[in-house]
Parts: C-alpha cells; structure tokens; sequence
C-alpha cells in the first residue's frame, strides 16, 4: 500500500487566520492540506475558490493542496485552480459524463487527478481505464457538502474493492474520519486520510495527526 497521508479539512478552520492555520497543520505533522472547493450548485454550500487558495499557496511555501472541487462543472476550474497553485485536482465522477477527459486536461495542468465517488455511487462507476488514469480515488464517507457530519459506515466496503483493484494507487477517504473511524477505512486500504473536525477541534492536534497516521501505517 503507498504511503500514509493525512490531508486535515481547512474547512474546519479558522478562516479568518487561514494561512496560520494551514502552517501550523504543517509543523503539527501533515503531509497536505485539504481544500474543499463547493460552488452552491453540486452541493447546497459555497465554500472557498481559486483567490482564497492562491493566497494560502502564497503565505505557506512548499504546500501540497488537495482540492476536492465538489462543482458541476469540473473542467471550468482547472486552469484557476492550476494558476492558484493547486496540486491535486479531485473532481466527482457524479459531475461529468467524460472522467477521461477531465484526467487529461488535469495532467495538462501539471496537475495529479483524483476522481471523487459519494456514498450512492459504487465502486465499479470507476472503470480500469479511469481508475488507471487517476492518480488518486476519493471514497467520500459523508453526503459532501458540509463539514462536521458522522460517518457512512456502508462505505466502507468500496475502499476495500477499490484497493484490491489498484494497488498501487492513494485511496482517500474523506468525511467523519477520526481517531475512531480510521482503523476501519486504513484497514480496507485507504492511505490518504482527511479530517477536518477531528484534527482541528482536538486538544492536542499533533497527536491525533500521528494517530491517524499509525493506523494507515500498521
Ligand atoms: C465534506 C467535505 C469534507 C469535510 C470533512 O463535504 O468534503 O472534506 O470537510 O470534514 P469532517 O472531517 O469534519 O467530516
Ligand atoms: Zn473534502
């Protein structure tokens, strides 16, 4: 299994102190930071887009962010979000009819892609063409949309089904993932770990940082 990876949500942020936010999630032991990009369109809640992410790109050098662009159209944002600085595109298969397509504008970008499923979607939405093309499958293990919500056990499964597929590839997964939560996705194979409000919200976010780490890592 590659790598483990813990990306914490900048949703679950002080927004007002951004980029001091996103440095100290750096120094406390992540690897990236997780932008979630919403347009009010695919999901019911406006978030942040390409300005915002340009300046957190700006004030702390070297970061890696993973956009999650829960939007309508996702070929639309790739150059603003590329110009912004971003690293990681992670669209929805739920939002396009030609996952292949938006891989390869991605990549253009010099850019890696991630491809996105919501709980109803299943695991075989993504074909061996598109999951090969992929640099990364996002299991999402809440209705995307808002941060702070409790985790869709049943998603479980696609994570397992999708890492016995590829191997070689990140498997993120992303909503109400925390200490309790963790063992059973790093279990089925997942290796990229987001958390939002259970990093941010913690007493001592360090340690459920290395937490969630150990549990991919053993
Ligand atoms: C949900 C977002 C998630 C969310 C995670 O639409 O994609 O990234 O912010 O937050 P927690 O970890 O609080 O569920
Ligand atoms: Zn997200």
């Amino acid at each position: 299994m590659p790598r483990a990876i813990i990306s914490p949500s900048v949703l679950a942020s002080d927004f007002g102190q951004l980029s001091a936010e996103c440095k100290r999630m750096i120094k406390d032991g992540a690897e990236w930071l997780h932008m979630d990009v919403m347009d009010g369109h695919f999901v019911p809640n406006i978030t942040m887009g390409a300005p915002i992410l340009a300046s957190v790109h700006k004030g702390v050098p070297g970061i890696f962010m993973d956009c999650h662009m829960m939007v309508s159209e996702p070929e639309r944002w790739i150059d603003d979000i590329a110009d912004a600085g971003g690293a990681m595109y992670t669209f929805h298969f739920e939002a396009t009819r030609n996952p292949s397509t938006v891989i390869d504008k991605i990549h253009k970008r010099n850019m890696k892609a991630g491809i996105a499923i919501s709980p109803d979607t299943p695991s075989t939405a993504i074909t061996d063409e598109v999951g090969q093309g992929a640099d990364m499958l996002l299991v999402m293990t809440v209705y995307p949309g808002h941060g702070g919500q409790k985790f869709i056990d049943r998603c479980v499964p696609k994570v397992a089904e999708l890492r016995a597929r590829f191997p070689e590839k990140d498997i993120e997964v992303d909503g109400g993932v925390g200490p309790k939560t963790v063992g059973v996705c790093a279990d089925a194979g997942s290796n990229v770990i987001v958390a939002g409000t259970a990093i941010f919200g913690a007493a001592d976010p360090p340690a459920v940082i290395q937490e969630l780490k150990d549990a991919v890592n053993t």
